[in-house]
């Protein structure tokens, strides 16, 4: 072997000896993408150039946080892979507001049930947006607080729900009061 060709060979020799000391585990060759959970990645680098150009997409229902875009020159990513965080839909709570009002939550945001006056929180009070874009615990509801003694008024406005308008329940208490009478007129 000529002498130039033998110290090229060796001189690459070296640089691959040292790549593999600097790098042993190979996380920071510019070959391996870091990979993302909930969405996908694409290598945009140009053919022929040093940089390694991969772009990142997150999966449906999920929101991007970070650098959409990172670049690999020397070994070196110009940031850290982004995240896909999920996205949570705002909980519909009957007589109830949250801490936080907005359309759509991002993970790992805690949400504050607040029931109206009268209303009680059944289950978790605190919900946080979870990975898989449900609410962890489940969404709680309101319900009446019923105080002793106060069950019939209950049962009454229960069943005055369910009655469409005030003709039907007026009808309702008449047709009542007329049982009443006829009960007692058997009785007499
Ligand atoms: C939500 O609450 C959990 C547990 O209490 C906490 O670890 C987390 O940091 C909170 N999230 C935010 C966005 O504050
Ligand atoms: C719910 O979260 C609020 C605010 O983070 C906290 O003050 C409260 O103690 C929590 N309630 C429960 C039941 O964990
Ligand atoms: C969503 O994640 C929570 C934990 O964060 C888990 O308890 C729950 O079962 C999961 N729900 C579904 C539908 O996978």
């Amino acid at each position: 072997m000529p002498l130039k060709v033998q110290s090229t060979v060796s001189a690459l020799c070296l640089f691959g000896v040292l790549t593999l000391l600097l790098c042993p585990s190979g996380q920071c060759d510019c070959r391996i993408f870091p990979s993302i959970a909930h969405g996908s990645h694409q290598d945009m680098s140009s053919f022929l150039s040093f940089t390694t150009v991969v772009h990142y997409e997150c999966d449906e229902g999920y929101v991007l946080v970070g650098e959409p875009q990172i670049t690999c020159r020397n070994s070196q990513w110009s940031s850290p892979a982004p995240q896909c965080k999920a996205l949570c839909l705002k909980p519909e709570i009957e007589n109830g507001k949250l801490s936080v009002d907005k359309n759509q939550y991002v993970e790992s945001e805690n949400v504050t049930i607040r029931c109206n006056s009268g209303y009680v929180v059944v289950s978790s009070q605190n919900i946080t947006c979870s990975e898989n874009k449900t609410w962890y615990p489940e969404v709680s509801k309101c319900e009446w607080e019923v105080h002793n003694g106060c069950e019939q008024v209950l049962t009454g406005s229960q069943l005055l729900q369910c009655l469409p308008n005030p003709e039907d329940v007026k009808m309702a208490l008449e047709v009542y009061k007329l049982s009443l009478e006829i009960k007692q007129l058997k009785q007499e």
